[in-house]
């Protein structure tokens, strides 16, 4: 069977890509992907070397190297089409993705977002301000959602929700690492889901 090519998106440490390695690499029950290339916008990104340990092609495109827009997605989209690219994941990838890349990949492009969507999503809602915002309004709950990515911010079709309890005196540290241990478990089991 034909596995789905797949380029992963990143932009800091990739525990969701390395999450999403180590299900590959699962003996008994792998992941049935082929992680072709992993892409940076930033330079730094410890998701990086995560994929250079697996001798994974990356590639880094950001402002540093291409300052304009239009040259990232005309680079991106090269380096997408060369590798036949079926399906891009973002994980944890605080990039645009603009409406040139998006249109050419209709629900080809799955994102995670680390809050229950439609709650804490949208512009300026990432990483910890999703968390400060949960702990600020008292919620009892939240969670990790993977959707589709259309034109909007965090507005794509959701695939699938997991949920985690907000604790009294959970701090915006503690909190974050239960949403990212479960947004782990999502996005393998959203891919299973898709790739089957
Ligand atoms: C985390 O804030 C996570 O919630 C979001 O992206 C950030 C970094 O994730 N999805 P990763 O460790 O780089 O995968």
């Amino acid at each position: 069977m034909k596995l789905k090519r797949v380029a992963v998106l990143i932009s800091g440490g990739g525990s969701n890509l390395q999450a999403l390695l180590d299900a590959v690499e699962d003996k008994d029950d792998p992941l049935l992907i082929e992680i072709e290339t992993v892409v940076s916008n930033r330079k730094e990104a410890y998701g990086l070397k995560r994929a250079q340990l697996k001798d994974i092609e990356t590639h880094y495109i950001g402002k540093g190297n291409y300052p304009d827009l239009a040259e990232r997605d005309e680079v991106l989209l090269a380096i997408l089409k060369e590798k036949n690219i079926d399906l891009i994941i973002l994980a944890g990838y605080l990039g645009i993705l603009s409406e040139t890349v998006v249109s050419e990949y209709p629900n080809q492009i799955v994102n995670i977002h680390p809050s229950l969507i439609p709650k804490y999503c949208g512009k300026g809602f990432y990483g910890h301000h999703v968390h400060e915002a949960v702990i600020k309004n008292n919620e009892k709950m939240t969670g990790a959602t993977t959707h589709y990515v259309d034109s909007g911010i965090d507005t794509g079709e959701i695939i699938a929700q997991m949920e985690v309890p907000v604790y009294k005196g959970d701090t915006v540290k503690t909190l974050s690492e239960r949403v990212l241990e479960i947004e782990h478990l999502l996005l393998v089991e959203t891919i299973r889901k898709i790739c089957v």
